[in-house]
């Protein structure tokens, strides 16, 4: 069944002249057949370069909207419309733009993971691969930053400038789970691993770390670094592709139960049907576009011009 479900995908990737995209949360099954991976910068990067007609984006709204903005003549489908990431639905327009009003000297900074009509508001967009990166390259002295609470946490102790976080408790259902106990635990079990963990972890988790690192980032980290062992502290997708892109090598989940929902919706019969009926099409109005799509080019821009943390 998944061996038909597969040849029918590639055969009408090839009639839709579609392209698929996926995060590197995506299941393993999905990773298989699509025609790039990554975190959320390189997907953007990638979709600034995309030839073919129709995209198949196998990942969250915020990722397929970037996708969608990015490529406005392009038909870009969303295998699963309720593949919607919480932590980017906590962060609304009015709450930045009364965040203005209230800091009027300051710049917006904005996680990618955020809807476009928010982004819109944005000065500027940044990842978790270069969020650092951003707030130190801007002239700004106060930063309105928004909306994980943990990624701001990160960035303040990497900058001289004021951090507004916004809102004041924004974050990630998946990755608050993890906690320091449990970081420990597993070094305590293996302390010759290093830990990786994403800066959308809590304050506690992230001091434990021997490197913080946006999804990608893991693996360029795991291929430089001399160890043979490491305990990850993300979603658990990650996890999967450390293994298969590194099978010499141990990756030890800091949690197993670390899932994200969202993420996990899509599946084969998913993409096929959006693939055999051109469904579900990521819409976003056109003047929305325009303003979320400069906020992340500006961000492509100069994070290609910025060195690594
Ligand atoms: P990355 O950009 O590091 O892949 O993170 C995306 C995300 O949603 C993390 O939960
Ligand atoms: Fe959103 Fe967290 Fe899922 Fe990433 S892991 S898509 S931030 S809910």
């Amino acid at each position: 069944m998944a061996d038909r479900l597969r040849e029918e995908i590639i055969k009408l990737k090839a009639e839709r002249e579609a392209i698929i995209l996926a995060h590197n949360y995506q299941r393993e099954e999905i990773q298989l057949l699509a025609d790039y991976i990554g975190d959320s910068l390189d997907l953007a990067r990638y979709s600034t370069k995309v030839k073919e007609k129709v995209v198949a984006f196998a990942g969250v709204d915020f990722m397929a909207q970037t996708a969608a903005m990015l490529n406005p003549d392009k038909t870009v489908l969303i295998p699963d419309p309720m593949a919607r990431c919480p932590m980017a639905a906590q962060l609304r327009l009015e709450m930045v733009r009364e965040a203005r009003r209230r800091h009027p000297g300051a710049a917006v900074v904005l996680y990618i993971n955020t809807l476009a009509e928010t982004r819109a508001e944005a000065d500027i967009v940044c990842t978790s691969a270069n969020a650092t990166q951003i707030v130190n390259a801007l002239e700004e002295d106060e930063i309105i930053f928004g909306p994980d609470k943990n990624l701001a946490w990160y960035v303040q102790q990497r900058s001289d400038k004021r951090i507004i976080p916004l809102p004041d408790f924004g974050y990630c259902y998946v990755h608050r789970m993890f906690t320091a106990a449990d970081i420990l635990l597993k070094k305590e079990k293996y302390p010759d691993a290093e830990v990786l963990v994403h800066p959308e972890c809590d304050p506690e988790v992230q001091r434990l770390a021997s490197h913080i690192c946006s999804t990608s980032q893991m693996l360029v980290r795991a291929k430089a670094s001399p160890a043979k062992r490491f305990i990850i502290a993300t979603e658990i997708g990650m996890v999967e592709r450390l293994r298969r892109e590194f099978p010499d090598k141990e990756f030890v989940p800091a949690l197993d139960t670390a899932v994200c929902q969202q993420m996990k919706k899509h599946d084969l019969q998913k993409l096929y049907e959006s693939l055999r009926d051109l469904k579900h099409v990521v819409k976003v109005p056109p003047d929305v576009a325009a303003r979320a799509r400069r906020a992340t080019e500006r961000m492509l821009e100069l994070s290609g011009r910025a060195t690594g943390d």
